[in-house]
This record gives C-alpha cells, sequence and structure tokens, in this order.
C-alpha cells in the first residue's frame, strides 16, 4: 500500500506545473514539519555511506546514543517498557507519531539491517526500501554524524536483547500520513551533509558543536522556523515558536530572561537545578534526563563552550 503512495523525484518534477492542490499539500506538509531542522552546518552534498566498519566500539555507542537521546523517543513511557523496543507517543499538533522498535529482533526491529541501512536512515532519513522517514525523526541533525560514531551507535544497537514488541501505526491525520509528501519536504528542506569543524575554533568548541547540532539535535526546539518551515539560519539557536506551539529560550549569549553563568548552565544541564529553583518544562526536563545529565563533564564543557561562542541574537519582537 505504502509503496503506491510513494512518487518519485523524477516524477514529480515531470509534474512541474505544480497545480493549487499540490501547493496547497506542499505548504501544508511544510507547516507540519516545520520543527524538522535543515541542518546549519552542511554542505548540500550526499554524505558517502561507508560500510567498513571502523574499529566499531560497543560502549563508545551507548554513550553517543544517550548524547542523542535516542532512548526516550524509541522506549515506550509505561513502567517497565523495554528500552528501545519502541512504543513512545510523540504527539505533534499533526497527530501522533509512534518511535518505532530499533532493537535487533529480525521481524519488529532493526535485526535484518546492515550498517549500510542503518547510515541511510540517520543521514539520508530512508528507510531499507527507499520510502522517506517522517522528519519527527531528527535525521535533519543525524545527517551530521561522523562515520565512526555511525558505527559505534550501530556496534551498540546490534548488542542489545531483541525484543519482538510490534510498531504501533503513527496516527496522522489527513493528509500528513502519506509518506510520499515527505519526499516533496526532504526535496526541498533537507539537505543531507557532514559536519564540518570551523578551523577558526578551538577543538573545544568544535566538540561543543558537534554534540550540540549532529548528535543533540537542539536546534529541532531551538532554532525558529519561518511560515515555510525552512530552518531560519539568521536566527541559529536563537529561541521563538518551538515545536509544541509553546515559547523556546534563546540560548545565544544575547539570552535576556537569564543570565547564568557557566556554573549555572552546568546545573541546569546536568540536573535540571536552576538558580530560583525551578522546574524546568517537561520537553527539556526530559532533554537533561536522557541526554546532556548524562555527557561526561568534558563533553557538557564543550557544549557550553560552544552556546557562549554563538553570535548574540538578540530576542525578536513577538509574532502574533
Ligand atoms: C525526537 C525523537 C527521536 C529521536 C531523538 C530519535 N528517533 Fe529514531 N525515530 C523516531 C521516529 C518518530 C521514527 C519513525 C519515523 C517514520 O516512521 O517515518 C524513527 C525511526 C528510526 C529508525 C528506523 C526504524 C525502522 O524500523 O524503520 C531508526 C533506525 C532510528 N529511528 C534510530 C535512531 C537512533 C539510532 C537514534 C539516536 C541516534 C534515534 N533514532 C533518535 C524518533 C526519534
Ligand atoms: C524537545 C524540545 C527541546 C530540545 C530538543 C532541547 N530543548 Fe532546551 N529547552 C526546551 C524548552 C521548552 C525549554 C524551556 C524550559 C523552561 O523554561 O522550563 C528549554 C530550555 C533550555 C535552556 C534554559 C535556557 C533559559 O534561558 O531558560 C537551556 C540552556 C537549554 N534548553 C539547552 C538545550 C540544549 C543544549 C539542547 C540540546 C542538547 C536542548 N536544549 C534541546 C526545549 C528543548
Amino acid at each position: 500500500m505504502r509503496s503506491l503512495l510513494r512518487l518519485d523525484i523524477t516524477s514529480l518534477r515531470a509534474k512541474a506545473g505544480l497545480g493549487l492542490i499540490t501547493a496547497v499539500l506542499l505548504t501544508a506538509i511544510v507547516t507540519v514539519f516545520s520543527h524538522a531542522a535543515t541542518p546549519q552546518q552542511n554542505t548540500g552534498l550526499t554524505p558517502a555511506i561507508t560500510t567498513d566498519a571502523l574499529s566499531p566500539s560497543i560502549a563508545r555507542g551507548a554513550y553517543l546514543a544517550k548524547a542523542a537521546g535516542c532512548q526516550g523517543c524509541h522506549t515506550d513511557k509505561a513502567e517497565g517498557a523495554i528500552p528501545f523496543a519502541g512504543g513512545r507517543a510523540l504527539k505533534t499538533p499533526f497527530g501522533t507519531f509512534y518511535g518505532p522498535n530499533i532493537t535487533p529482533d529480525p521481524q519488529n526491529g532493526i535485526g535484518q539491517w546492515s550498517l549500510q541501512d542503518f547510515t541511510r536512515a540517520l543521514r539520508l532519513g530512508q528507510r531499507p526500501d527507499g520510502a522517506h522517514y517522517f522528519p519527527a525523526f531528527p535525521y535533519t541533525s543525524f545527517t551530521q554524524i561522523s562515520d565512526n560514531d555511525v558505527a559505534d551507535l550501530w556496534a551498540y544497537f546490534k548488542s542489545l536483547p531483541p525484543n519482538k514488541r510490534a510498531n504501533s501505526a503513527h496516527e496522522i491525520s489527513f493528509p500528513f500520513q502519506f509518506r510520499f509528501l515527505v519526499t516533496i519536504w526532504q526535496w526541498l528542506y533537507f539537505k543531507p551533509g557532514a559536519f564540518e569543524a570551523n578551523p577558526q575554533l578551538s577543538p573545544e568548541i568544535n566538540r561543543g558543536a558537534y554534540l550540540t547540532n549532529a548528535l543533540g539535535h537542539c536546534t529541532e526546539c531551538h532554532t525558529p522556523r519561518n511560515r515555510l518551515g525552512a530552518s531560519r539560519n539568521d536566527r541559529f539557536l536563537a529561541g521563538g515558536m518551538g515545536p509544541e506551539g509553546k515559547n523556546v529560550p534563546n540560548l545565544t549569549p544575547a539570552r535576556l530572561k537569564k543570565q547564568w553563568n557557566d556554573a549555572e548552565l552546568n546545573d541546569f544541564l546536568s540536573s535540571g537545578q536552576t538558580p530560583d529553583g525551578d522546574v524546568p518544562a517537561e520537553a527539556m526536563r526530559e532533554v537533561i534526563n536522557n541526554s546532556t545529565g548524562q555527557l561526561t563533564k568534558e563533553d557538557l564543557k564543550a557544549l557550553i563552550a560552544y552556546l557562549r561562542s554563538l553570535p548574540a541574537l538578540p530576542e525578536e519582537k513577538k509574532e502574533k
């Protein structure tokens, strides 16, 4: 059924006299996925998929999976749920996505996948059969994950106990459930590309940039979009309306509301503690529990150094 709904880019381009209906659909799909960022640093080149495992390490992979928050989206919230066996409901204004089972079960998980399939999913947002993933899966950030790190993640996921939990179908409202619309969205807005270190900046700041943008996918919530859903690189990490329609804070050094020092930022990102005793909103609490709170001291220090190095972007006047 799904494959019947898939269109390829060539046939789309052939129909380039896109009628009004298509234009409306395009706007709709773009709006739906307006929370999925186009990575700021990308070359526009499709990254080569390497299949040679570069000394993969399960332990490093386990750490990377934390830095990238894989578990939160791929584990049901119910008590005693099996890690990575899927079932987590991810609510968006357009419907509910369910993180799939990514344990190595041959039927319900990714047990029959190769490293190449895994790489293609993370880097290009494509299923082994070539269909496109919804950008609720943040491959727009993961496209920047290095070859070495993809190989380590793969080693880790292959080492997990397989679990048979069947996947739940996404509950998405019409017309957003059509996977082929994602083809159009990717074609317009997704530029796969490797992370590029900035030679002008220290290795620490570059490490922080990698943690923030490739693994941590912080931009998914902290970079606002324009009305057509394109990531606003002029407002990179500068906050604004988030994917859930709530305001997300500015992470650049111009942050007006809270001028936290490094120690306070460190406390917040490692444990959720704030100087005034506030509890962070749930979206961020989860990021802290699953991801930033699991980083090594050095990595968290690098991440903070990177945030400090960003160009200061003052708050924008609120749009209605
Ligand atoms: C913000 C939530 C989120 C995070 C974080 C996330 N995923 Fe996912 N992932 C999803 C969703 C949703 C899908 C399903 C997308 C679809 O069906 O189009 C998915 C799909 C996948 C798939 C494809 C599974 C299949 O059966 O086709 C793989 C593999 C995967 N994710 C691995 C990972 C890894 C590895 C990480 C961490 C590096 C990760 N994910 C982090 C939400 C997430
Ligand atoms: C799923 C959405 C989401 C993601 C992903 C996310 N954040 Fe947040 N973040 C939020 C929200 C919402 C708040 C506001 C929390 C509050 O005010 O209680 C926040 C608050 C913060 C704050 C406090 C800023 C302030 O002035 O109050 C920092 C620092 C922060 N996030 C850093 C990060 C970093 C670093 C990452 C990536 C590792 C990240 N966030 C990923 C949603 C997100």
